[in-house]
């Protein structure tokens, strides 16, 4: 498996995402779209960046019953992305039958990943508002197994969480993870950051980045040195 840093595309419009995009000359990066650009500019904004030559991985994290998940990811499928997404708190069913929506008639389909509990949740919301009375690292990996069991690829979690989500559910099964930071940069609203180096070191198979790439003074050179620390070729340590 190849290691891969995916840049957070958390912008509001078309303009400003590919304008962008296009102060990367080299290598087309692997680029997150999330809700809010879905929203504003629909499915065209993911043709269009795939039509660039981005691998591309689609965040609007799906819920709802297994029929509706199932045609959405119908629809999805024919977008060409690389990776969907959707919470396994949908259950087993949901998610296998979002596989079947997703999966085209010659067998193949972009990889799909569920998101266990989102890192806005605490303890006190999982126990007492989702009345949820285990730990938040049980429910974590209980739910990352439910993907597992489903057929799914992998899970988004924390950084923190990707050594014990391989031991659970296989080395093959993808860790992708949000909240990194270099060493020295700004947390922002991040709770619990860790470096790409380190993010490499737990074992993480893609990061998602955002803000230090995002803001950066030169986001191509920020995205070349996430490459560099977390991605180096096979070997090298
Ligand atoms: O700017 P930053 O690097 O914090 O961006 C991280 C990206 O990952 C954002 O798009 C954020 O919504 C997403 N994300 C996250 N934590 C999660 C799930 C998704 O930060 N648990």
């Amino acid at each position: 498996m190849k290691k891969d840093v995916i840049i957070a595309c958390d912008f509001a419009g078309r303009e400003q995402t590919l304008s962008f995009l296009d102060r990367f000359s080299g290598r087309k990066p692997f680029v997150k779209i999330g809700m809010e650009l879905f929203y504003a500019e629909g499915p065209q904004i993911v043709r269009e960046i795939r039509r660039r030559g981005h691998p591309v991985f689609l965040d609007l994290k799906l819920h709802d019953i297994p029929n509706t998940v199932k045609k959405a990811m119908s629809v999805l499928r024919d977008l060409d992305v690389e990776i969907c997404n959707l919470h396994a708190a949908g259950t087993v069913r949901m998610m296998e039958a979002a596989l079947e929506g997703l999966t085209r008639s010659d067998g193949t389909r972009p990889k799909l990943i569920a998101v266990t509990q989102l890192t806005s949740t605490d303890e006190t919301a999982l126990r007492e508002e989702l009345w949820i009375d285990h730990p938040m690292r049980d429910t974590v990996m209980h739910y990352a197994r439910s993907a597992k069991k489903a057929g799914l690829d992998g899970v988004v979690c924390s950084p923190l969480e990707a050594k014990s989500v391989h031991e659970a559910c296989g080395a093959d099964f993808l860790t992708v993870t949000p909240g990194i930071r270099f060493a020295g940069g700004e947390a922002g609203d991040q709770k619990r950051v860790m470096t790409p180096s380190d993010a490499r070191a737990q074992g993480c198979d893609y990061i998602v980045v955002g803000r230090p790439i995002t803001a950066a003074a030169d986001p191509a050179e920020a995205y070349e040195r996430c490459l560099r620390e977390f991605a180096k070729p096979d070997g090298e340590t």
